[in-house]
C-alpha cells in the first residue's frame, strides 16, 4: 500500500520555505474576523461543580449553564487530574510522532470504528485540500487501546482516560441539571457507563506559510463532551458572535466544550460551536482531545421533557451513535454538517 504522507515529514523537508498547493486553503467568505476578545471563555470550578454545598453547587451549575448556552467552551480548573499526568500523556503523544514513519505505520487504521488510527489530515478520504495536521486516534472506551510504542502510552493513556471520565460524568450530570433535567437524565439516556470515549492526539508541525494554511477546518464536535489539552503554543479559535476567538488556555485547565449529542438531547438550547486549529511558523503544537460519545448503541434523540411546552418542536430525529459516526465520515454529506442532515426541516 502507498505510504502515508505526513505533514510531519513534510515539515522536516530540507529547505522547504513555500507549501505545496494541496495545502492551501480557498478562502473563507465569511467569519475571517479574528479577535482577540479581552472577554474571557468562562471557567468552571469543578470543585464546586461537586460541592456538598447545595448552593455552591447549584451556582456552578447555573454558570454552567450559561456557558454552553453562551460560548458552547468553557475552561474546567480545579479538577483534580494531577498535572504530572495531563503533562506525561502530551510528552508521550510527542514521542509517539516522533518513532519513525515504519513505527508508526503499523497504526494505520483504515475505518472511522477501527480502534487505532494514525493519520494526516481531516478527512482525507472526502476532502480535495489536505490539512496541516498528523494524529493518531484510539478509542478508550468501553474497550481500552493502545499502540505497542512507545510502551509507556498504555499505562499513561489508560490512567488519564478513566480520570477524565470521571470528570466528564459530572461536568455531564451539571448539564443535565441546568437543563432542567434529573442530574442523570443524559447519562441515562446515553448509556454513559458504556461511552464512546476516544482520545485524538494532534500534532501541527510549524508551517512556512501558516497564513496559506489551517490545521484543523471549522468543525463541531460529535458526541456529549470534548476535554482539551495541549502544550503552550496557541491554535485555537473558536467561533463566537461571528469572530474567531483565539482560545489562551490557564495552565493546568481541561477546555472543554459541548458536542453535537448535546445540541441534540437538549432540542438545540445548547449549540456544540464550531472551531478550527490555525497553524505558525515557529512552534509544532501539540493537543489531545478526549471525546465523550454516547454508547456506540445507544440511540440519541431531544429530551421530550424539553419538547413539552409545546413552543419547541422536535428539532432532530434520533439516531444511533454509531450511524452519525459513520454518516460523518461518509461521502454522503454533500458538503452539509452531519448536524444539519438530521435538523428537521423547518425549524
Ligand atoms: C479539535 O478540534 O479536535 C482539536 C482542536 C485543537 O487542536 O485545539
Ligand atoms: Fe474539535
Amino acid at each position: 500500500p502507498p505510504k502515508l504522507t505526513t505533514v510531519k515529514a513534510l515539515s522536516e523537508s530540507p529547505g522547504l520555505s513555500s507549501i505545496p498547493s494541496i495545502y492551501t486553503i480557498p478562502k473563507q467568505p465569511n467569519h475571517e474576523l479574528v479577535s482577540d476578545t479581552k472577554e474571557p471563555i468562562p471557567t468552571i470550578d469543578f470543585s464546586l461543580l461537586i460541592s456538598s454545598n447545595p448552593d455552591e453547587r447549584s451556582k456552578t451549575i447555573r454558570e454552567l449553564g450559561k456557558a454552553c448556552r453562551d460560548w458552547g467552551f468553557f475552561m474546567v480548573t480545579n479538577h483534580g487530574v494531577p498535572e504530572r499526568m495531563m503533562k506525561a500523556m502530551i510528552e508521550v503523544c510527542r514521542e509517539f510522532f516522533e518513532l519513525t514513519e515504519e513505527e508508526k505505520g503499523e497504526c494505520e487504521g483504515k475505518h472511522v470504528l477501527d480502534p487505532i488510527r494514525y493519520g494526516t489530515s481531516f478527512n482525507p478520504s472526502v476532502e480535495k485540500i489536505l490539512y496541516w495536521r498528523d494524529y493518531l486516534k484510539i478509542f478508550q472506551h468501553p474497550s481500552f487501546h493502545s499502540p505497542s510504542n512507545p510502551p509507556s502510552l498504555r499505562e499513561i493513556a489508560l490512567e488519564y482516560s478513566k480520570r477524565a471520565r470521571g470528570v466528564m460524568k459530572e461536568i455531564v450530570r451539571g448539564i443535565s441539571e441546568s437543563l432542567g433535567l434529573e442530574d442523570k437524565y443524559i447519562e441515562k439516556a446515553t448509556n454513559l457507563e458504556n461511552c464512546l470515549q476516544i482520545m485524538i492526539a494532534n500534532l501541527y508541525p510549524s508551517c512556512p506559510q501558516p497564513e496559506l494554511a489551517m490545521g484543523l477546518p471549522a468543525h463541531s464536535d460529535h458526541g456529549l463532551l470534548t476535554l482539551l489539552i495541549q502544550n503552550d503554543t496557541v491554535g485555537l479559535q473558536v467561533l463566537h458572535k461571528d469572530q474567531w476567538v483565539n482560545i489562551h488556555p490557564i495552565p493546568n485547565s481541561f477546555l472543554a466544550n459541548i458536542g453535537d449529542h448535546i445540541e441534540i438531547m437538549s432540542n438545540g438550547k445548547y449549540k456544540s460551536v464550531l472551531h478550527r486549529a490555525v497553524v505558525n511558523d515557529r512552534d509544532v503544537r501539540i493537543s489531545i482531545a478526549l471525546f465523550h460519545g454516547p454508547a456506540a448503541d445507544a440511540a440519541v434523540s431531544p429530551a421530550p421533557m424539553l419538547l413539552e411546552d409545546g413552543q419547541n418542536p422536535l428539532a432532530y430525529r434520533a439516531m444511533k451513535y454509531k450511524e452519525y459516526l459513520e454518516l460523518q465520515q461518509s461521502s454522503k454529506l454533500d458538503g452539509k454538517s452531519c448536524l444539519e442532515h438530521i435538523r428537521n426541516r423547518g425549524i
